[in-house]
């Protein structure tokens, strides 16, 4: 696979950084590009912001919401504000307003909450440091690597400005997703990461985990624990309306309006269900899939609780 590097950028005030657009190619020679900061990739978003992102301003309540994308960041974004707000009202805002890899200070602090549910897809080393001295209370969450495959393949092919408009097939794309050279690198190496930096920080860091198969498949109940963790004081009928406010079909009319940029699209809001890649995936692509997954996560405690299908 050839890398191409289009331009290189290096200066830091505090510590030298190199940043690059590079275009890479799927197994079927399909271009795709990205924003590599430091040897890491995003989605072609602002160079500045995201080198800035380490010194960002943080508070001492502030939540940081973490996961790999496409594993239902905007679902639990949504549900965790409105635990906060006390009331099911869908939030008049879009979630990357408070992303920390896409927005500046000014408009992170600009926005009209509090506490805030700053949110990003990076690791616990890119975090911005304060967040870290100040051991801010983290949610981390966990979807199944087939569905998130799917998910993000639909995303790199929709997100026309984000990537370069990559146009390939899955067969050709499910090798580059596999070998982790998507923005935000392999979710093997991201979710391994995660595990190792949440058994060291759990002192540190109040942090609560969700599964996105157990939101689905009980969201009451999933909001019943994720309002314990937040402190909130709800009851059935709160976590009820929440969960309902909350489902895919209510969030993907309720949130357009404050999304303009998804009006009318697929990006996010595509189909919000647990095994869609059996319609997706052949039996040689899902057994090349299972051998990654079986080596890479072997030693994986969260394995045991990543579930491809519900009963
Ligand atoms: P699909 O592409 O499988 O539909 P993220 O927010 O981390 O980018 O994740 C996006 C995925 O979460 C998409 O998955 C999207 O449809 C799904 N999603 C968004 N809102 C949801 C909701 N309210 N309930 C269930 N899934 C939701």
């Amino acid at each position: 696979m050839v890398n191409q590097v289009f331009n290189q950028v290096t200066a830091h005030s505090t510590f030298p950084s190199s940043m690059s657009i590079v275009e890479d190619y799927d197994m079927g020679g399909n271009a795709i590009s990205f924003l590599e900061v430091d040897g890491f990739r995003y989605p072609i978003v602002d160079s500045e912001i995201v080198k800035g992102m380490s010194q960002l301003k943080a508070k001492d309540d502030d939540i940081l919401l973490l996961a790999y994308p496409k594993s239902g960041t905007h679902w639990t974004w949504e549900i965790t504000s409105m635990l906060l707000q006390g009331k099911a009202e869908t939030i008049p805002h879009w979630k990357s307003k408070v992303m920390v890899e896409l927005q500046p200070q000014e408009v992170i602090d600009a926005f009209p909450a509090s506490p805030r549910v700053l949110n990003t897809h990076v690791r616990y080393n890119q975090l911005p440091l304060q967040a870290r001295e100040k051991k801010c209370r983290m949610i981390y969450v966990l979807r199944n690597p087939k569905d998130v495959a799917v998910s993000f393949y639909n995303h790199h092919k929709s997100f026309e400005n984000l990537y370069k408009n990559y146009n390939g097939s899955l067969n050709d794309y499910l090798p580059f997703f596999l070998s982790g050279k998507t923005d935000y690198g392999s979710w093997f190496d991201s979710i391994l990461q995660w595990e190792k930096d949440i058994e060291a920080q759990r002192d540190r860091h109040p942090i609560h985990i969700m599964y996105y198969e157990d939101m689905k498949q009980n969201p009451v109940e999933e909001i019943r624990k994720l309002a314990g963790f937040l402190g909130v004081s709800g009851d059935d009928s709160l976590y009820n309306a929440v969960a309902d406010k909350c489902s895919f079909e209510n969030m993907k009319e309720d949130k357009e309006p404050f999304d303009p940029k998804f009006k009318g699209k697929l990006l996010v809001y595509r189909k919000g269900q647990v095994g869609d890649w059996q319609n997706w995936l052949t039996p040689d692509q899902n057994e090349m899939f299972d051998k990654v997954y079986q080596e890479k996560m072997k030693d994986s405690k969260f394995k045991d609780n990543i579930r491809f299908t519900l009963p």
